[in-house]
């Protein structure tokens, strides 16, 4: 198994093999009347397993998103995702899928999701669903026959092939998870091939039977109310079938991008009609997906040469900055905004499997400044920003000692080094904290007392408050909104300093400063001249004001200021 960090560290990977570009010649689809929906939403990942149990089995369920759904609405997000919630072993929680148009009855029945579906669109929040293209569980159906024999009519299903003359794998590719990419079937003779663990083997998306299947999962997820899906793994739908042999296995680790294993022309051929598929849909269905590349050239490709592949790519260049380092931010956030042909960049740092943003930027006395600083960057860019349940709130990363105490059994029968960021969701300082009248499948953690939804909700000052605010800004201000990025320098290399502005002229200044210690601000990079600077919109700090004559700022502190171009 990889790391925690196995999203933060993607950006580590190698450059993936990939079409030759021309963005000079990218034609956009014709743009339709109003913007899509997607362009700057605010997608909030829910972790269905850790959210809320409403049956007292210590595991969450969709009933319990249903029922936090007016919750969702008051925080303002447009859409939920939900990571895997699908019929499978868990051996990889949910992202080995035994039944890909089913709901685990861990988590209720097909019932409880159109419920949720429903509800969800009342209050006009949408849902994506979370797809694992790239590889099913070892226990699905599909792969049971595709092993049964070398003539099973789904043998090709999958990716099997001869042992090498020596008797060994086919090739020396190692897994992401570790270990080589092949596992030995004693029963047909021959391996098969897994990126990921060696219960989840690779599918093979140029047999047209799976891709047909495959095409079939999305039209019944799209056809119970789906509003898109967050695409796993992206890279990893095709292989160089000539299996060179590797001469630094180890390169490119974790996340194993190599120009033999990712991005592969027919990766990007099945990337469109995946898109084509969600497009012939109506209400701007579309698809998030997650992308490991290296550069921000790689992430261009991403979105297709024609805008028409992935309509929002996670990438992890920005997620992956190390510390709160204020030119390479500055450096990130500017090529995601100038570089990308004005396709809508994703910004986000926490997820499932990677340190949430408080435990990795806090410094353990300036943690709630800091977060307050981490958020109002991320829901100040311009395009999409994904949000981690819970770090609306501030949650943590469980401890080391919180899991160590806390055995293993039915409902978790593995520990996962990702476990630290599962924790359930901290409703309340209840026993359980308002999160499971049961015994959690993970600790909840000791935090949960002092850091819960509702103490916070109660509090003005608070985080959840600081989210909320930044949340109904993007959705009031029009320069927030979608209004154009002005890349600022800030005359000091603690602090970001960028601008939105509104067609109209409006804006709104961000000050971000990344350092224990008060800064000065030379600004400049105005075009047009110097705004007037008006009243300060939203300031982490208590003073909350800046003179912008003789700007200073305290130390992490976050300033917005409003303006008006001259
Ligand atoms: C990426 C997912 O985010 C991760 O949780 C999972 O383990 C791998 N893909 C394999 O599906």
């Amino acid at each position: 198994m990889k790391s925690l960090s196995l999203a933060r560290t993607a950006l580590a990977g190698l450059a993936a093999a990939a079409l030759a570009l021309s963005s000079g010649t990218a034609q956009a689809k014709p743009a339709k009347a109003a913007e899509p929906w997607w362009k700057h939403a605010v997608i909030y990942e829910i972790y269905p397993r850790s959210f809320q149990d409403t049956n007292g089995d210590g595991v969450g369920d969709l009933k319990g998103v249903t029922q936090r759904l007016d919750y969702l609405k008051a925080l303002g997000v447009d859409a939920i995702w939900l990571t895997p919630f699908f019929p499978s072993p868990n051996k990889d929680f949910g992202y080995d899928v035994a039944d890909y148009t089913n709901v685990s009855p861990e988590y209720g029945t097909m019932q409880d999701w159109d419920v949720l579906s429903r509800e969800a669109k009342k209050r006009g929040i949408r849902i994506l669903v979370d797809f694992v293209l790239n590889h099913s569980s070892d226990q699905h159906p599909w792969f049971k026959e595709s092993r049964s024999s070398r003539t099973n009519p789904k043998r090709d299903w999958y990716v099997w092939r001869d042992p090498a003359p020596d008797g060994g794998p086919p090739s020396n590719w190692e897994s992401i998870f570790g270990g080589s990419t092949w596992e030995f079937d004693k029963a047909t003779g021959q391996y098969y091939y897994h990126v990921f663990y060696p219960e989840q083997p690779d599918v093979n998306w140029s047999n047209p039977g799976l891709r047909k299947a495959m095409l079939d999962v999305m039209r019944f997820w799209l056809d119970h109310g789906a509003s898109g899906f967050r695409l796993d793994a992206t890279p990893y739908l095709f292989e160089d079938t000539s299996w060179p042999k590797d001469p630094d296995v180890k390169s490119g680790a974790p996340v194993g991008l190599k120009p033999y294993n990712s991005n592969l022309p027919a990766n990007h051929e099945v990337l469109r009609s995946l898109r084509q598929l969600v497009d012939s849909y109506p209400g701007d269905r579309m698809l998030l997906g997650e992308n490991a590349i290296s550069n921000v050239e790689d992430l261009r490709r991403v979105y297709g040469a024609k805008g028409d592949e992935i309509n929002l790519p996670m990438d992890f260049l920005y997620t992956g900055v190390k510390g709160l380092d204020a030119p390479t931010f500055k450096a990130r956030i500017d090529e995601a905004h100038l570089k990308l042909d004005g396709l809508p960049p994703v910004f986000h740092f926490s997820n499932h499997d990677t340190t949430r943003q408080w435990t990795r930027f806090g410094d353990g006395k300036n943690d709630g400044l800091i977060a307050r600083l981490t958020a109002a960057m991320t829901l100040t860019l311009r395009g999409t920003a994904l949000m981690y349940y819970g770090e609306e709130i501030g949650m943590a990363d469980l401890k080391p000692d919180e899991l160590k105490a806390f055995p293993l059994g039915p409902k978790r029968k593995v520990a996962d080094r990702r476990d630290p960021v599962r924790s359930p969701m901290q409703w309340s300082a209840s026993a359980g904290a308002g999160f499971t009248t049961g015994d959690p499948w993970l600790p909840v953690a000791a935090t949960a007392s002092a850091t819960n939804v509702a103490a916070q909700l109660a509090d003005k000052g608070s985080m959840y408050h600081w989210y909320a605010r930044l949340l109904n800004l993007r959705k009031t201000s029009p320069a927030i909104r979608n209004g154009a990025y002005v890349p600022l320098e800030s005359g000091n290399d603690k602090v970001v300093a960028y601008a939105r502005r509104s067609k109209s002229g409006e804006g709104v200044l961000v000050l971000l400063n990344m350092s224990a210690e008060r800064q000065k601000l030379a600004i400049s990079g105005w075009r047009g001249g110097t705004p007037k600077f008006g009243k300060v919109i939203m300031a982490s700090t208590a003073t909350g004001t800046v003179d912008m004559a003789h700007p200073e700022l305290e130390p992490f502190s976050t300033v917005l200021i409003s303006f008006r171009a001259p």
